[in-house]
């Protein structure tokens, strides 16, 4: 193949820009489409891959008038993009297309109005009749917003430019995410459907996908034969902030390890797929997940540690105790932080352990991939014992200081033969001139407008990371504070989570 027609690089290269359509956004007034949404479309905007014809319809409770809203949404883009978006003409040309309809979403007549309204708006933009619709609302609004759709025409079907956005959580388990799944599938073709991760949309993610498949060196030691395991921890040093009512019923599974550590273990350990195309791509990260050992059986007493925070310092400043926190019952037996040893029981991964760590309040924030390899087979440099070399590693940085390290063993300069680990830095920032990293919500909103759902979860993708969670989830929902590891602010997490690699030999890697 001509190094022109690699897909990837294809993909890589192409500036894209999507086709008129309306952005309907259901929650437009609340804290995902200030802080998030409304950014990254003015973003889009104003680096012109959007067309002039782009429209946003922002429907809420708030009653607003289009300039109210188009006001409040400058304050939230002037609060929360990363550069100046808010002001002069870029902001006049985004601000044109944005318009507000006032609706009690709970009601069945307010979609028939909203069906009218967007005729209109497609008569007046020249929308062409595409529309996606983002549904930035509490789950438990899901299944009635979709069925209104339904009821007033607006599901379309496949073909008609018709998309649908769904957030996360997608589901509480496993039979609610059928459930909903059902109901979405009733109303729209799975091909209209685009389950949002935004991990998916972080360029270091995409980049392990490029970094696995577009380098020769990797592939013939990405295997059990040359890895000894794989490491993955996502750690946060905020707390649950004012979310006290969501994460009560969440919990750390549900808000980290269903979606994002499942999405990075897929991409870490999947096959090769046949083509970087939606449906590929998607193929090989269920094989993943339907490979996953299963943690029922009491598996997960000895494979999974759950804790939670207590006051301590989080980089110098006093942080409170999850059970203080508002909207958290002051017994809670909440997780706010899990450790998970996984098995992937497939050719390339038997016997290596994945570790999966997440939680919040911790030391800082700094989510990383650990690929640990193996020890040399035989030991030729005498007076070195085998515990004295440390094995090679790869880490993959997602966030912050983006890039990849490898590490390995150099000798000391010197006469006599002594080593020391060493590392090769690869850093995103360096490497492309970078300040900021683009933003995750951009490129998936954008990838939306394009019909690409190559960076979005199908739905045997969604109903297979419940399962591998299912057992746990179970025991973890009715169990008393047993067990539960309380862990200091500002710290690593609880010792058991250490003991849990201790108990193979293995630690943590210093973050
Ligand atoms: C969200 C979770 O999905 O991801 C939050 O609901 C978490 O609790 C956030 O803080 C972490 O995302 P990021 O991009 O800051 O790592």
């Amino acid at each position: 193949m001509a190094p022109d027609e690699n897909p990837l690089r294809l993909g890589m290269r192409r500036e894209r820009i999507a086709e008129p359509c309306i952005m309907v956004i259901f929650g437009a007034s609340g804290d995902l489409s200030r802080r998030k949404l409304m950014p990254a479309l003015a973003s889009l905007s104003a680096r012109r891959l959007l067309p002039p014809e782009f429209t946003v319809l922002g429907v809420g409770r708030t009653s607003w008038s289009d300039e109210q809203f188009r006001q409040a949404m400058q304050e939230a883009v002037a609060e929360f993009a990363d550069r100046e978006l808010a002001a002069g003409d870029q902001w006049k040309a985004f601000a044109g297309g944005l318009m507000y309809q006032c609706a009690d979403l709970g009601s069945a007549d307010v979609y028939g109005e909203l069906a009218r309204r967007l005729a209109d708006l497609d008569r007046i933009r020249g929308t062409g009749g595409n529309r996606v619709f983002y549904l930035a609302m509490p789950p438990s609004m899901y299944a009635p917003i979709i069925g209104g759709l339904g009821e007033a025409g607006l599901g379309s079907g496949p073909g008609t430019g018709t998309r649908i956005i769904i957030e996360k959580p997608f589901g509480r388990d496993l039979a609610s995410a059928q459930a909903l799944n059902r109901d979405v599938n009733r109303v729209f073709d799975e091909s209209q459907v685009y389950r949002i991760d935004h991990y998916l949309g972080k360029e270091t993610v995409q980049n392990l996908l490029v970094f696995r498949f577009a380098n020769a060196f990797l592939e013939p030691t990405w295997n059990r034969q040359f890895i000894d395991h794989v490491q993955i921890s996502v750690a946060e040093d905020i707390g649950i902030g004012d979310r006290g009512g969501y994460y009560e019923e969440a919990g750390v599974l549900r808000d980290m390890f269903q979606n994002h550590l499942l999405q990075l273990l897929c991409l870490v350990a999947m096959e090769a797929p046949v083509a970087f195309e939606a449906d590929a791509v998607r193929d090989e990260k269920v094989k993943v997940l339907r490979a996953v050992r299963s943690l029922d059986a009491g598996a997960h007493r000895v494979h999974a540690v759950r804790g939670q925070y207590v006051a301590g310092q989080v980089l110098g400043r006093p942080a409170g105790a999850y059970r203080d926190a508002g909207g958290v019952h002051p017994a809670s037996v909440t997780p706010t932080y899990a450790a998970l040893k996984l098995h992937v029981d497939n050719w390339r991964w038997q016997g290596v352990p994945f570790y999966l760590r997440s939680g919040k309040q911790l030391a800082r924030k700094t989510s990383e991939i650990s690929v640990v390899y193996r020890q040399v087979p035989h030991l030729l440099f005498g007076g070195v014992a085998r515990a004295d070399l440390v094995p090679n590693v790869i880490s993959l940085r997602i966030q912050p200081d983006e890039g990849i390290a490898l590490s390995f063993e150099a000798k000391r300069p010197g006469t006599s033969l002594r080593m020391r680990p060493v590392e090769m830095d690869f850093s995103y920032g360096s490497a492309f001139g970078l300040l900021e990293m683009p933003n995750a919500y951009e490129r998936l909103l954008l990838d939306c407008m394009l019909g690409d759902s190559t960076l979005f979860t199908r739905r045997d993708e969604v109903e297979a990371a419940w399962r591998v969670l299912q057992p746990v989830l179970d025991a973890w929902d009715h169990a008393t504070e047993e067990g539960l590891e309380f862990y200091e602010s500002g710290t690593w997490g609880p010792a058991a989570a250490d003991d849990l690699l201790r108990a193979d030999g293995r630690r943590w890697r210093r973050m």
